[in-house]
């Protein structure tokens, strides 16, 4: 009686934990379950799904290029070739608005490079304007009295203050009679083409915006990871994710992790769950 009463706990316990360690007998797939919960971050990012990761949220429920890093529980951060940029909105249309992490403080940063995406996975979207910053330009009487100037107290070859401007690309066009060139070259010392929203951009001319707040509007994406394969897979029930090893694109569903969808696996489910189910059925 004494030792019954000890073991049956244990063998519960040991029944249990099988069952959970082993997805393939009819049970819950771990992989699925933690996939289920979706990434938030800040006041903009919420229920964030595929192909974004981090922060608690696996790598295998994401593609390895789109790992997210809250940061004071403000915003995310995510990284594409290499540079750092702010997320400012995610939506289910595979749109991401972002900004540059160097120029959010102060567009006078000695940190100045072009923005390169990732063009197997990011692309600008139709929203997206340049807008070219020239940087310790050239005081003379052809830049004397030019619109859209700024002032740098800091970015001068001296290290010192120095005169920039900002123009679209029409713009520019027509300050320089067609000759971006000359200007960019000849009179500033540096010049680099940063991406902004259309309507920023609308909002500066007007001056209803400032350039650093046009700047931080920041611009959209369009990115793709296996935006198509992920349909598939979330049309069958599944949740889409990654293989933590090959980091090839797979589908987590209920009982199992699929190559490609949950409608491939049902059958072989059903032959698991039978022959598994088997000793208990007949003890
Ligand atoms: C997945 O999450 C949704 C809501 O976020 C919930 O309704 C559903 O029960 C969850 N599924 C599992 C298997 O946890
Ligand atoms: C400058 O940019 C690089 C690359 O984006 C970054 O690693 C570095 O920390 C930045 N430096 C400063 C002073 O912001
Ligand atoms: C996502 O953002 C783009 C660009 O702003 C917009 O055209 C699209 O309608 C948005 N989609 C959803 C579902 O919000
Ligand atoms: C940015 O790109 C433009 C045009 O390709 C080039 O003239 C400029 O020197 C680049 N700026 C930097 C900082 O590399
Ligand atoms: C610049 O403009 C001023 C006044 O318009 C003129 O006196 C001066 O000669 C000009 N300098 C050059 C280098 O053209
Ligand atoms: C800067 O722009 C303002 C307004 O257009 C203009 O009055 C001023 O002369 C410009 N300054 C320089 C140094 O070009
Ligand atoms: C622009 O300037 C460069 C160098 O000063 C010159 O070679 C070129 O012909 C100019 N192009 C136009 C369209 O004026």
């Amino acid at each position: 009686m004494h030792t019954h009463n000890l073991f049956s706990p244990i063998i519960v316990a040991i029944l249990i934990s099988t069952a959970i360690s082993k997805p393939c007998y009819g049970h819950v797939n771990q992989q699925y379950n933690v996939c289920n919960q979706t990434y938030s971050c800040g006041s903009n990012i919420h229920n964030i799904r595929y192909p974004f990761w981090g922060d608690g949220r696996p790598q295998y429920c994401g593609h390895p290029l789109f790992q997210l890093k809250c940061q004071n529980t403000e915003y995310p951060t995510v990284i594409i070739n290499d540079r750092s940029f702010q997320v400012l909105g995610i939506n289910q249309s595979h749109v991401m608005t972002i900004a540059s992490i160097d120029l959010w403080d102060s567009y006078c940063t000695q940190n100045l490079s072009n923005i390169t995406l990732d063009g197997n996975f990011f692309w600008y979207s139709q929203a997206v304007r340049d807008l070219f910053m020239l940087y310790d330009c050239t005081q003379n009487n052809f830049t004397r009295g030019l619109p859209n100037n700024f002032t740098c107290t800091n970015m001068g070859s001296d290290g010192g203050k120095s005169l920039g401007f900002y123009a679209d690309e029409s713009l520019l066009r027509a300050l320089l009679l067609g000759n971006v060139t000359k200007f960019e070259g000849a009179l500033c010392r540096v010049s680099v083409e940063v991406p902004v929203l259309r309507v920023a951009l609308d909002e500066l001319s007007s001056k209803s915006l400032s350039l650093q707040e046009a700047l931080n509007q920041g611009f959209e994406v369009v990115y793709n990871a296996e935006n198509a394969a992920c349909l598939g897979c979330e049309d069958s029930g599944g949740i889409c994710g990654s293989d933590s090893s090959s980091l090839q694109f797979v589908c987590h569903c209920r009982d199992h992790t699929y190559p490609r969808n949950c409608r491939g696996g049902s059958r072989k489910m059903r032959q698991k769950l039978t022959i598994g189910t088997l000793p208990f059925a007949s003890s």
